[in-house]
This record gives C-alpha cells, structure tokens and sequence, in this order.
C-alpha cells in the first residue's frame, strides 16, 4: 500500500483545521509536517504549539520532518508535543546513531533523510536502525519548487538497498511531487509520496482522489 502524505506547508494557514479534516475526509493517513529552523535551511517556519494544537484534533500519523540543525536537542519535545515519526536530516546531526536512538526512547518511528547534494551511500550505516528514509527531490526550505529529477536515482538506489536487505524501512520522497510526475516516483521505488502545494492548491478532495488513485489505484 503506498502512502500519500500532505504537506500542510502548502495549506492555508488560516484554514488550517478545515484542510487537515478535508485531508483526512478524503481518505489520507499520514500528515507530513515540516520544521525549519532558520539555519539549516534559510525559511522558518512553525514549530510546537502548531504541532500540539492540530494533534489535538486528528489522529492521522503525524509525519515530522525535522529542517533543523543538531535534532537531537529537541527530539524529546516534538515526541511529547504529538509527533508519531521524527525524520531528521542525516546533514543536520553530529551523531545520527544518538538521534535515532533518542527517537526510540521516545516510543517514536524513526527516520533518517538526505538532501539532494548528499551521496546515498550516507544511509547505508544506519538503514537496519531506522524506520524510513527520506529522499529530498528539491533542496529543502521552500514548498512549491521543481522536482530535480536526476534525485529519482537516489531513490532507486535506496530501494534496491532496502530490497537487498530484506528490509522493513518505508521509502519517502518529498518535493516537486505532482499529480503529472508522481508516478516516475513510484517507479523509482518510494512507498510514501509527500506533496504541498499539488495537494492544497484548488481542490484538496479532487487533488487528494487524483494521487490516490495514481497510488493505489481506483478504489
Ligand atoms: C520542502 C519541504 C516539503 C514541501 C513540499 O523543504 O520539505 O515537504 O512542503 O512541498 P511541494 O510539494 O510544494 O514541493
Ligand atoms: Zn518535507
């Protein structure tokens, strides 16, 4: 089952409940939050009290990709604030082993993620300990760029990893994912497909049904 999971960067942030249940209505499990520190990557944007007040109204799986640098200073608070995966770039950690295992202390699914500049053999150490990977297709910070698609072959690598491993680690993708190239994302491999802007621009139940069939065909 391959997985579609809003980018709630690309929502309207004054709408924001209303498109989390629309989302959610038409049939998504997974909402991929994204936190940006200022300083691994250029833009801000929303933190905690965000994170907590819409984890009190939704039980989708709450998907966190962490943009911020040395992760482990805060792994500790996006647990407790409602996170249920923490992804955190692998660029970002001094000791990735630590944030992973302060991930799983947590109770939390962890996930390891790389830029489009960072060699895929960087997540070989710590494939067997994650739950994920996550393969950026844009550089991280912004919502609505253009999916670089030479990234398509780090997702083929990551798969043919994960298959040769016999593993049970999802393969994530995230930026430029639209309805008209999600599906040589697919084929590269990925298992869980994000998207922001292609799901929050127009109609979010048309858009969500569109990529969900592409994924999963019609139901
Ligand atoms: C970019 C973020 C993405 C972004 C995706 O740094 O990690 O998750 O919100 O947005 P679109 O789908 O518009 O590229
Ligand atoms: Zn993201």
């Amino acid at each position: 089952m391959n997985i579609l999971s809003p980018s709630i960067l690309g929502a309207d942030f004054y709408r924001l409940g209303e498109q989390i249940s629309e989302v959610e209505a038409s049939g998504v499990r997974y909402l991929h939050i994204d936190v940006m520190d200022g300083i691994f990557v250029p833009s801000i944007s929303f933190g905690m009290p965000v994170i907590r007040s819409i984890r009190n109204s939704t039980d989708l799986f709450f998907d966190v990709h962490l943009m911020i640098r040395d992760p482990e200073r805060y792994i500790a608070e996006f647990a407790e604030c409602g996170a249920d995966l923490l992804n955190f770039h692998l660029e970002a950690a001094r000791d990735p082993d630590r944030v992973i295992d302060a991930v799983r202390s947590q109770g939390k699914k962890a996930g390891i993620t790389i830029k489009p500049s960072t060699p895929v053999e960087a997540v070989l150490p710590y494939l067997r300990k994650v739950d994920m990977v996550l393969v950026m297709t844009v550089e991280p910070g912004f919502g609505g760029q253009k999916m670089i698609p030479e990234c398509l072959d780090k997702v083929r690598a990551v798969r043919r990893m994960i298959t040769e491993q016999d593993l049970d680690v999802r393969l994530e993708v995230d930026g430029g994912i639209r309805i008209e190239n999600v599906e040589s994302v697919l084929a590269a491999g990925a298992d869980v497909v994000v998207s922001g802007s292609a799901v929050f621009r127009g109609s979010v139940t048309a858009n969500v049904k569109a990529f969900l069939e592409k994924l999963n065909g019609k139901p």
